[in-house]
């Protein structure tokens, strides 16, 4: 804690373009701030630390390593970002419904802690393994990470994205990021090679279900041509809301999205929540599970997706919802969708559904 001395030490550094000691900058990024007002540290608590620029830390916090400050902020229902292409983001692209590697990072530090494990059962390209790198140098520390993915080229692509961008990393004096474990083969059998309770945060994102036969769709589309055709875009159709990593929604139809087995949205719901059944033995009792999910507009309906899979995930699993999140990315592309016939929603966010186990008793 600063005594007298180093305070105004430390108030001394911020100074105005006269050079004269700036206050208001002062306030908002030194002198101990929470809640609009200087705090004295002497009169901090004893699990309290005040750490320089970002607040109060409680050394109670058993969810993350955010200070009451940063804690405020992390709560807000909707992340308002779009994360411009990066991390190889060409390579990853391949994939189609990559989620952006710093909004996973954004994600592990409001739900870990710095050293914690991390898994991502739907691993795909490593938008969460490369989140979890991130922290190391753009958050408060290292996650150890562990994806499943059962498609070699996506495990390829992972291993490949993560030489190359430490390839230009080490070329900018950047130090490198983290390799961490991904593992080939289908997440049913590897989650049994993880250790009950060892996980603390499980960030996934869902592979899809396909409503009924995507093909069939196309053809009809194509067979039906409307007005709508002579604006270019997508028809009402394409109007779902998965979305990867600063693609166009005509994204989530490349070969990372079409991954799904099942013949109806029951299977595909019966088998999702049988799947985080079993992964919730791996999760900590004070861990938590945060699943990527998009709702979807077909044939004339909406699909909401997110509702259901959390309905199905908490009837099945020893999982409570604690929230729903929802990721709005500014810069995605609209569409001219039922122009001017119907309203037809131009899907520009995500939803991200927060669980935690159904027996942590202590959260309120
Ligand atoms: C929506 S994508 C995840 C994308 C990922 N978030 C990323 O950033 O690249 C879902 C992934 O789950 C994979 N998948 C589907 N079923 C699987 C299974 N049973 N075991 C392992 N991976 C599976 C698919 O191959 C697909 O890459």
């Amino acid at each position: 804690m600063a005594d007298d001395g180093d305070r105004h030490r430390q108030s001394r550094l911020f100074t105005d373009d006269d050079g004269g000691f700036d206050a208001e900058r002062a306030r908002e990024e030194s002198l101990p701030v929470e809640d609009g007002e200087v705090i004295d540290t002497d009169e901090l608590a004893d699990h309290q630390t005040y750490l320089e620029g970002r607040g109060i830390y409680d050394e109670r916090n058993r969810v993350n390593d955010l200070t009451g400050k940063e804690w405020k902020y992390a709560t807000k229902s909707v992340i308002p970002e779009g994360y411009p292409p990066d991390l190889q983001h060409d390579l990853r692209g391949e994939h189609g419904g990559q989620k952006p590697p710093r909004l996973c990072a954004e994600l592990i530090g409001r739900f870990s802690k710095a050293g914690d494990t991390v898994l991502d059962p739907f691993a795909g390209v490593g938008g969460t393994l490369l989140g979890a790198s991130l922290c190391e140098h753009e958050g408060t520390g290292l996650r150890e990470a562990i994806g499943f993915e059962r498609t070699r080229r996506w495990v390829e692509i992972y291993e490949t994205a993560l030489v190359r961008e430490n390839e230009e990393r080490r070329e900018r004096g950047d130090p490198p990021l983290a390799e961490q474990d991904m593992r080939h083969g289908d997440c049913a059998e590897l989650i049994e090679g993880v250790p009950d309770d060892s996980v603390d945060l499980l960030l996934t994102d869902v592979p899809y279900w396909h409503m009924d036969e995507l093909e069939q769709t196309r053809n009809e589309r194509r067979t039906r041509e409307s007005s709508l055709g002579s604006f270019g875009g997508p028809t009402a159709d394409d109007a779902n809301g998965e979305s990867g990593d600063g693609d166009a929604d005509s994204a989530s139809h490349k070969a990372g999205a079409a991954d799904g087995e099942w013949e109806t949205k029951a299977d595909w719901l019966d088998d999702m929540a049988a799947k985080f059944d079993r992964f919730a033995d791996a999760v900590a009792p004070e861990g938590h599970v945060v699943v990527f999910i998009g709702d979807m507009y077909r044939d004339q309906s909406y699909e909401f997706l997110s509702a259901e899979l959390a309905q199905a995930i908490e009837a099945a699993a020893p999982l409570t919802l604690a929230a729903t999140l929802i990721w709005y990315d500014p810069t995605k592309d609209l569409h001219v969708y039922g122009y001017p016939f119907s309203f037809v929603p131009s899907m520009v966010h995500q939803n991200v559904l927060v669980f935690r186990p159904a027996d942590d008793s202590d959260a309120t």
